[in-house]
Parts: structure tokens; C-alpha cells; sequence
């Protein structure tokens, strides 16, 4: 990862990996068994599409969450991590019971949870967390801790499951136990996704495709701004964007908005009887249809190209599916006022972050540009960074 003018970090100082043992051992007062790593992602285009069994394309971030672990001999878990001093430790009774264990820990027993229900049988063990995802800032800080806490338990329990079934036993465990009704794309990223690749999803038949998104070759760095807007009752707008989606395909009498193709849009909307399903839908709909225009672009290594897709995405999440904040807003702005080929808000939305695609020697100053639109309007500093896409959840050593 390189840096921007403007990079603020928010975790603690050292070597994830490295932390993440040490507390393994100051905790347990043992050796850890193993270590096991996923990353953030963030999602370069295709928004709110994955539950309407539609296209993404993220990439996982050079930020990981990391779980250093050890079996024990009962069948009970233990974990700690630098989000708390306290440890928690949860039985079989906890795990197989969602909402018994609450807060972080909640993500570590939704997988036991997860594992359990689908049948397996998961060994006990101590765990130690430590994370470079910033909470909060929509990277995805939950798919990580889900996917580096599965990763290890496949691991340590010698279970037989193949890489492509994990996403969704994590979403499961976000979805059942942590009570969040997300799609499948965060944990398919952080699962699935190769350095240097954005990962071309169909959420419907999980087929994936690594498409080749070399930023440097370009010339090109990819700035990711943290709004650091307070995010504003995002639970309970994503689950009634995602109501109005599904009330929308029922009205169409088909299984998902998927099934509308962009040439049949208009059709679609007719048909619909408010205005306000009609913007939510159109989003979807043109949104899937970016995404694979995006590719298209990608694969044929027009990759500035993309940009202009980027800034339509914004636009139609802010005018139609109504899910931007000022802050974002003024983020995207600012970035193509000064110079950037495209930006958009990344993620379920009401705050988190900003993607823009810009010359790799130009990052500093459009860095600046945004860092000045905030301080013009009083909102607190954005943090910067520029990422290249990394690879998914993986065993440490
Ligand atoms: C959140 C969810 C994803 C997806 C995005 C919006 O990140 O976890 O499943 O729906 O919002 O694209």
C-alpha cells in the first residue's frame, strides 16, 4: 500500500499478524496452533445488487483482520481481542442459540453457529483477534473476522469443505446469529478475491471471474476516503431498501430484479405503481448493467474508461436509490473537480467510504481537494488511503 497525503490510520501500531499472536500468547499463556488472515474489501461497482441476485465487482483491501488459535480439549470457545480486555467464552448451548452471545464476539459464534447447523462438527479453541479494518467505515471489518475465524475452524477442525462453500456459511453467520440481512458479496471478497483482480460476481449462480484490475501498469492509483460521516440508522434503511426490492420483484412476478434486463426497463416500470419503487428499481436494474459494462472495460484494459461508470453509479445512488449523505456527496464532488476519471461512495451506504480512480501522480492533490471541500463545510477531516487490490482469507503460517 502506498500513501496519500491526507492517510490516517486508525489501528494500532505493529504487525497484525504479529499482534494477534502476542495476545494469543499473553492471553492463553500458550503457542498458537496457527495463524489465519482475511482482508476488507471494498466494492468497485455494483451496489445493493447482490441480494437482487445481481453483478458485483469488489476487491479485497491490503487491510486484514488476523486470528492466531489453538484447539482446546472441550468442546467450548474462547476469544479476545483488541476490541475489548475481556475475553469471552461461549459452549455449544451459546453458539447454537442466536442473540446468547452479543457485541464482536457475536461474529466469532454466528461461524461456530454457522458450522454447527450445517452439520459440522467444530473443534473447541481459543482464539486471539487483531484487525487493521477500521470498524464502521463500511470495509467490511465484519466479513473479515468472520472469514479469518471460519478459515481457522475449517483449519483446526479438519473438516472437508471447499474454499467456494465458505462465503455462504459466513453470510449465514452475519444473516442468522448477528441478525443483519446482508448480501453475499463482503464474505464472497473476502473469501474469494486474488491480488491484483476484481472479482466479477454473479450472485445468483456464485460463478466468479478474476478479472485483472492492474491499477500501476496503468498509471493509476485507486484513493479510498473514509466520509468519517456518523452513520446515520443504516441497519434499518439497508433492510427497508431491501424490502422495497423484493416487494417490486413480487409485483413483477419475477424471482428477482435480475430478472429485469436494462432493455426491458422501461416495460418494468410501467408496470410499477409508485414512484418511489420505481427510482429504487431503476437503480438496480442500471447498476447490474454497469457492472458488466465495467468488465467489459476491464478486460479490454480501458481501465480510465471505468471512471464515468463510477461517477453514474453515485449519481444513481444518490437521485434513485437515496442512500448518500453530505458528506459522501461532497467527497465525490471534490474528487472529480479536481481531476479524478470517476468516484462513488463504496458499500450499503449513509456513510462509509468513497472510491475515486485517479492518475497515480495526481492522488496527493485530489487527496487535498476533498481534505479542503470538508474543512470549507466543518465536517471532521476524511481519512485517505490508496489500495491495490490484495487476495482473500488465507493461512498465516
Ligand atoms: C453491504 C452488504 C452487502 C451489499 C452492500 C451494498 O456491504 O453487506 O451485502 O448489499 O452493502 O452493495
Amino acid at each position: 500500500m502506498t500513501t496519500a497525503a491526507a492517510t490516517t490510520s486508525t489501528a494500532p501500531p505493529g504487525d497484525v499478524a504479529a499482534r494477534a499472536g502476542a495476545r494469543f500468547r499473553q492471553r492463553y499463556a500458550a503457542e498458537p496452533a496457527g495463524r489465519w488472515a482475511a482482508p476488507g474489501r471494498v466494492n468497485l461497482i455494483g451496489e445493493h445488487t447482490d441480494y437482487n441476485d445481481g453483478f458485483v465487482l469488489p476487491f479485497a483491501l491490503p487491510l486484514r483482520t488476523v486470528v492466531a488459535a489453538a484447539p482446546r480439549d472441550d468442546e467450548r470457545w474462547t476469544v479476545c481481542s483488541e476490541l475489548s480486555d475481556d475475553p469471552v467464552e461461549f459452549g455449544p448451548a451459546d453458539a447454537d442459540e442466536p442473540g446468547r452471545v452479543t457485541g464482536w464476539a457475536a461474529y466469532v459464534a454466528g461461524v461456530v453457529w454457522a458450522l454447527r447447523a450445517a452439520g459440522h462438527a467444530v473443534a473447541g479453541a481459543r482464539l486471539s483477534v487483531a484487525s487493521d479494518v477500521p470498524v464502521g467505515s463500511g470495509l467490511s471489518s465484519s466479513a473479515a473476522i468472520e472469514a479469518a475465524v471460519l478459515t481457522a475452524l475449517v483449519d483446526l477442525s479438519g473438516l472437508d469443505l471447499p474454499a467456494d462453500r465458505w462465503p455462504r456459511l459466513a453470510q449465514r453467520a452475519e444473516n442468522g446469529y448477528v441478525g443483519a440481512p446482508t448480501g453475499i458479496m463482503d464474505q464472497s471478497a473476502v473469501i474469494r478475491a486474488r491480488p491484483g483482480h476484481a472479482l466479477f460476481l454473479d450472485c445468483r449462480t456464485e460463478q466468479v471471474e478474476h478479472i485483472p484490475f492492474d491499477l500501476s501498469a496503468a498509471g493509476l492509483a485507486m484513493l479510498v476516503i473514509d466520509s468519517r460521516a456518523p452513520h446515520r440508522h443504516i441497519d434499518g434503511e439497508y433492510a427497508s431498501r431491501r424490502r422495497s426490492c423484493e416487494r417490486a420483484a413480487s409485483q413483477l412476478g419475477i424471482p428477482a430484479l435480475r430478472d429485469v434486463p436494462a432493455d426491458g426497463l422501461d416495460a418494468a416500470l410501467a408496470r410499477l405503481d409508485d414512484d418511489e419503487t420505481r427510482r429504487r428499481v431503476r437503480h438496480v436494474v442500471t447498476e447490474n448493467q454497469r457492472v458488466l459494462d465495467s468488465v467489459a472495460l476491464l478486460r479490454a484494459g480501458r481501465v480510465r474508461d471505468v471512471g464515468p461508470l463510477l461517477t453514474a453509479s453515485h449519481a444513481s445512488m444518490r437521485d434513485d436509490f437515496e442512500i448518500t449523505v453530505a458528506e459522501i456527496d461532497t467527497a465525490v464532488e471534490a474528487a472529480l473537480a479536481a481531476g479524478a476519471y470517476g468516484a462513488r461512495m463504496t458499500g450499503g451506504g449513509f456513510g462509509g467510504c468513497v472510491l475515486a480512480l485517479v492518475e497515480a501522480s495526481a492522488a496527493d492533490t485530489v487527496a487535498a481537494a476533498v481534505a479542503a471541500a470538508y474543512a470549507e463545510r466543518r465536517f471532521t477531516a476524511p481519512g485517505t488511503r490508496t489500495v491495490l487490490p490484495a487476495g482473500g482469507a488465507h493461512r498465516v503460517d
